[in-house]
């Protein structure tokens, strides 16, 4: 089918959430690069929104995932589930948490962690602690609690009444922190790198301090790490860089490598909190699932994909810095590993985006912040010829 006759099929026939998309479909993708129907290679640095961290089609990935469909795609969690385990046991000795629940998104793992506080509280008999803190200009997801949570009205307007219970205050502002909290305090949910609001890190010495008050207030400090985690940042997870310990962790996109798994993640003094049909999940940490999640930690390890994020993330950075130097235009670069944004001093950075399709590069954007979030195993050279290509869409516009 080409372009155009899918955009007919799904004009009429599926909601229109997405929009006018970006006309283009995809056939294939090997490494960083994407096919598009009509024979034309793109350079993936979006990795659909921060998933595809291996890459298109990585032989050890599709290995696994061919090979569980082969042996079983499926069963209930009312058995034992060997892939289940060994990513748990994965993600466990990798990170501060003690335990470990599957679910299939990353809105379902922020659900899974935002009843996982709540249930703990409860079963300590503190029902009146119910209230969750949440940053202005958060993402959390797209379900009920989860847009509740999101510190974006554009993203909850039409839902009201929302699940209550949800403060917002402004990232890095302490005092605004300390004034939200009270005895009804349950749990404080951040990014620790704001993705979708456009690259907005906190500061390490406000969610420092943040992290003390939790604890001396018995109020759990959940991160997170749908988008920031897995190596994005540079290391396993963001949280490492920022001097803290999170109680509860969240994790989704890069960890099944594109096929659709979360993850509650949690400290055992929380964890324990969840007891026999607390939650649950049909798919979540299924076979498929759970060998994707353990193939993306394989070749993390054997490629070395954290040290590499950090390595050339870096190294793009210092280019992107340089680049800021040499057009005013560019306000900002910002984030860590290979989760970058540039800011523009205008809203153009849609425009840039689609100069830079134009020019076979897949990048993401909000109004004023160019997102880079390409596929961990881009090499130097990949970063040099992207960032070559953004200056040349800078000339051309003459900015
Ligand atoms: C930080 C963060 N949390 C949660 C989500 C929601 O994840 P999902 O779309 O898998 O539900 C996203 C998605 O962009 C995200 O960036």
């Amino acid at each position: 089918m080409t372009t155009a006759e899918i955009k007919a099929l799904d004009e009429q026939y599926y909601m229109k959430t997405f929009g006018e998309r970006i006309p283009v479909s995809f056939v294939r993708g090997e490494g960083v690069n994407l096919y598009s129907d009509s024979g034309d290679t793109y350079k993936d640095f979006l990795a659909g929104i921060a998933v595809s961290a291996v890459g298109h089609n990585h032989p050890v990935l599709t290995e696994a995932i061919v090979n569980q469909a082969k042996s079983v795609l499926h069963v209930s969690n009312y058995y034992y589930i060997e892939q289940q385990a060994k990513l748990a046991q994965k993600i466990v000795e990798n990170s501060c948490a003690d335990r470990v629940f599957f679910g299939n998104s990353g809105a379902e793992a922020n659900e899974g962690a935002i009843k996982l506080a709540k249930i703990y509280h409860y079963k300590k008999g503190n029902t009146e602690k119910y209230e969750i803190i949440t940053l202005v200009n958060s993402f959390h997801g797209r379900t009920l609690a989860t847009v509740a949570a999101t510190g974006q009205e554009k993203f909850s307007a039409p839902y009201h009444p929302l699940t209550p219970g949800f403060q917002y205050v402004p990232i890095n502002d302490l005092e605004a922190f300390k004034n939200a909290v009270t005895d009804k305090t349950c749990a404080v949910m951040v990014e620790m790198i704001q993705g979708e609001s456009g690259v907005h890190p906190v500061d390490k010495a406000y969610i420092k301090e943040v992290y003390d008050i939790c604890k001396e207030k018995d109020i759990l400090l959940i991160a997170d790490e749908v988008q920031t985690g897995m190596g994005r940042t540079g290391t396993l997870f963001a949280y490492e860089q920022f001097g803290i310990e999170p109680d509860i962790f969240t994790l989704a996109k890069a960890l099944g490598g594109g096929v659709p798994i979360g993850a509650v993640c949690a400290k055992e003094f929380a964890a324990e909190a969840f007891g026999p049909s607390d939650h649950g999940s049909t798919f979540g940490g299924n076979p498929l699932a759970c060998a994707a999640g353990l193939a993306v930690f394989e070749v993390f390890e054997k490629e070395g994909l954290v040290e590499n994020s950090k390595a050339v993330g870096g190294y793009m950075k210092e280019k992107l810095l340089t680049l800021a130097e040499k057009y005013s235009i560019i306000k900002e670069v910002r984030g860590e590993g290979l989760m970058l944004g540039v800011e523009f001093k205008d809203a153009i950075a849609g425009d840039i985006k689609h100069d830079l399709f134009d020019k076979k590069y897949l990048t993401g954007a909000t109004a004023t912040t160019l997102r880079i979030l390409p596929p961990l195993i881009i090499t130097k050279a990949d970063a040099d010829a992207f960032v070559d290509v953004l200056e040349t869409v800078l000339k051309e516009k003459a900015i």
